[in-house]
């Protein structure tokens, strides 16, 4: 995996920008994009060229990593919502051509398997990652096995803690998600994993330079051939 440290937040936004730019690009470009604080900077600078006209994402499709179950259409804190006015709604992209799995399908396994031939048929060109303070990946959670593909997961205190100031309280926080699988993010043809600041230096130097152990799902991320990790300054602190 290759590291690049940036010097704040917004120089590591740039460098993941960069290298979207040049993947939309090629020819059917696919995005694998994530949810949470950490791309919010990225998304802001793929809007804003949009906006300029300086880019297009007219022949951009994308794969979203995860979605909460049972969170009602529309509702704020859902990962479309968050996809939709972040980025979609800002930008010039079909929005028919943007995936994101349905938390409130009727049938969530049958939802999972849908979701993952979609993700057969679609390979990421790139797949943006943010990793989470116990090394998750997507909602992958600490065990889950590297050859995992889209499925249900009961989501772990810590992360619901996490999550739980973005809801008015904890009691709010979905208890499950639908998300893909570690062997879904690993067929990605590239992954940036993007950190910021001092809560993720833990994480980073596990993922980076910590054996590589299902016990740290984004340390899996040193066996891919195309894996960047960029971090600021404070998430580098422990390399
Ligand atoms: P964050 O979440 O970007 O909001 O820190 C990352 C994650 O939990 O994957």
């Amino acid at each position: 995996m290759k590291v690049t440290v940036t010097q704040n937040y917004d120089e590591m936004s740039k460098a993941a920008y960069k290298i979207v730019q040049e993947v939309l690009k090629c020819q059917n470009p696919i995005l694998g994009l994530a949810t949470g604080s950490t791309p919010l900077g990225l998304y802001a600078l793929i809007s804003e060229a949009c906006k300029k006209g300086d880019l297009s994402l007219k022949h951009v499709k994308s794969v979203n990593l995860d979605e909460y179950i049972g969170l009602p259409k529309g509702h704020k804190e859902s990962y479309r919502y968050f996809m939709d006015t972040n980025l979609f709604d800002k930008t010039d992209i079909d929005k028919s051509s943007t995936y994101v799995p349905n938390g409130n399908a009727e049938d969530m396994q049958a939802e999972c398997d849908r979701y993952n031939s979609l993700l057969n048929r679609m390979r990421q060109s790139v797949q943006i990652l943010g990793i989470g303070g116990n090394g998750h990946i997507g909602f992958n959670e600490p065990g889950t096995p590297f050859s995992s593909v889209t499925h249900l997961v009961d989501l772990q205190e810590r992360t619901r803690q996490d999550n739980a100031r973005f809801f008015n309280s904890i009691d709010e926080v979905p208890r499950q998600a639908i998300t893909m699988g570690i062997s879904n993010i690993m067929n990605a043809e590239r992954i940036v994993i993007l950190a910021s600041g001092k809560s993720k230096a833990e994480a980073v130097r596990a993922a980076a330079i910590g054996e590589v152990s299902e016990q740290c799902p984004a340390s899996v991320l040193q066996k891919h051939p195309d894996a960047v990790l960029i971090v600021d300054e404070a998430a580098a602190e422990l390399l």
